[in-house]
């Protein structure tokens, strides 16, 4: 799928790996759609990418609530265009042990990470692919693409991340089943599993944190910039031949226990 020309929407596109991926896409002369609930970061990433080649709109979308990102989804065929990409980067990743000093695992904490990392992300690909169904094919066959965003942690999650790694399974578990459901009309759909990147997730953490993080990557011992995470986005979205895929991109990281 071309990028130029196209429309595009990113889920969780006002903060890090989105933001990388809305500024890749706009730079490359999308008109981006931006779907998230900050909006103090989205609305100053808009005015921010005015001169950009491709038209960027911010929008608030709450991922996890059907008829938001039916709305969401509404302004941006009527604004911007009938959307061909799909990025889906929003998600949230409070941890707790299973068990702690302080009882069980908060049951609504649990349900509430799967609501929005696993149902928000299931609920923009149904709504934006019955959009992507009825579009024209375009040359190669093709109506459009999905890229979601899972995590390492999906593999190997760590001690109190029991309903992320959960929520990040989820994504991985559905890849297949949803690239094979839309195949036949021309819809790829992939997943990018990123190891240990530098966004204001992580910037909150004392320096000490960050370096001892970026020790334990084998190669670069560094943590991922988003623009590295977005590099990938863009050759998912424009090579036809990746489909049905789960792709890590985290420097030989394996999470430790702790
Ligand atoms: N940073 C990492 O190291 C890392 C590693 C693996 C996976 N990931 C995944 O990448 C994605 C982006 O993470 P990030 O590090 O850029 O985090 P981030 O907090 O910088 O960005 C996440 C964005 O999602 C938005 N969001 C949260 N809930 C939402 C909702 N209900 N509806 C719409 N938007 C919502 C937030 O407002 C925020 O702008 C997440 O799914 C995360 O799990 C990140």
């Amino acid at each position: 799928m071309d990028i130029k020309g196209n429309t595009a929407v990113v889920s969780g596109g006002a903060s890090g790996l989105g933001e990388g991926a809305v500024r890749m896409l706009a730079g490359e002369g999308a008109n981006v759609a931006i779907f998230d609930i900050n909006a103090e970061r989205g609305e100053r990433l808009e005015r921010e990418l005015d001169d950009a080649p491709g038209m960027v709109k911010f929008l608030i979308v709450d991922v996890a609530d059907a008829a938001s990102v039916s709305a969401g989804l509404e302004t941006c065929v009527s604004d911007l265009g009938a959307p061909r990409i799909l990025v889906n980067c929003a998600g949230i990743a409070p941890g707790q042990k299973i068990c702690g000093s302080k009882g069980p695992h908060d049951l609504d904490l649990f349900k509430k990470v799967i609501e929005v990392n696993l149902v928000g992300t299931f609920n923009t690909c149904r709504l934006f692919a019955e959009i992507a169904l009825a579009a024209d094919p375009k040359e190669s066959g093709e109506r459009g693409v999905i890229v979601n965003t899972t995590s390492v942690a999906a593999y190997e999650g760590q001690m109190g991340q029991a309903a992320y790694s959960a929520s990040k399974g989820g994504i991985v578990g559905m890849n297949l089943p949803i690239a094979r459901d839309l195949a036949r009309d021309g819809v790829r759909c992939n997943a990018v599993a990123p190891g240990i990147f530098l966004t204001p997730l992580l910037e909150g953490l004392p320096e000490e944190v960050q370096e001892s993080l970026a020790k334990g990557v084998p190669f670069p011992s560094r943590l991922g910039q988003p623009a590295e995470y977005a590099s990938l986005v863009r050759e998912i979205i424009t090579n036809q031949m990746i489909n049905g895929e789960v792709i890590r991109i985290d420097g030989a990281t394996r999470l430790q226990p702790r």
